[in-house]
């Protein structure tokens, strides 16, 4: 599989389809891992992000100390690993380890992307907004790449993505093929 550089701008279209997300975070030479589904593209130019974590996480205490963090986008055979890392915490556990998963040299900042994933973003705090009892951080993209094989411009949705996303506890959904959607003159009729 080759990986593609993309521009920061198009890095937002990763993020498109509401994938769950793997955060990285790096803090005195120590990686962490975590699983998150609120993640949210906020603009273009900069093309810039958001994120809701909790303080109670580990992450919360990285990426408010670095003020960087990073996005490694998961497959469906990476259920187990999501999960892994969306309930132990970094607190107790090294999560690379139990959930083996390959940390790999970042661009940009100093958290590790993900090897078995497919695409990655690399962020850089803004803003700490404290919004209800998880904490919005407001981040600028700094790089973003994604395989060729999944990703050309924006995802390759004539056949199935390997994407996934969460419903609720321990359920997860994969997603089906796109469909382009075209509205002629005689829809408005
Ligand atoms: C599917 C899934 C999505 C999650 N999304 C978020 C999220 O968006 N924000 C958040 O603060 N925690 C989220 N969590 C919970 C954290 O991943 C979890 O508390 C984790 O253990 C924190 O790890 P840490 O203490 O190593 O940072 C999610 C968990 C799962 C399973």
């Amino acid at each position: 599989m080759s990986r593609q550089s993309l521009e920061n701008s198009r890095g937002l279209r990763l993020l498109e389809p509401g994938p769950v997300v793997l955060v990285t975070s790096m803090y005195r030479s120590h990686p962490n891992v975590m699983t998150a589904a609120w993640v949210t593209p906020l603009g273009f130019d900069p093309a810039m992000i958001s994120i809701a974590i909790h303080p109670g996480r580990l992450t919360h205490e990285f990426i408010s100390k670095s003020e960087t963090f990073g996005l490694s986008i998961p497959t469906l055979d990476l259920s187990k690993a999501i999960h892994h890392c969306g309930v132990a915490s970094g607190n107790d556990v090294d999560k690379f380890e139990v959930a083996g998963l390959t940390p790999e040299d970042p661009e940009e900042i100093d958290a590790p992307k993900i090897q078995e994933c497919i695409a990655h973003i690399e962020c850089g705090v803004i803003q700490r907004v404290t919004a209800a009892d998880h904490d919005l951080f407001i981040a600028q993209i700094l790089n973003a790449s994604a395989d060729d094989d999944y990703f050309r411009d924006s995802w390759l949705a004539e056949q199935e993505l390997p994407l996934v996303s969460h419903i609720a506890g321990n359920f997860y959904a994969g997603m089906t093929r796109g469909y382009g959607v075209t509205l002629d003159e005689d829809d408005d009729e």
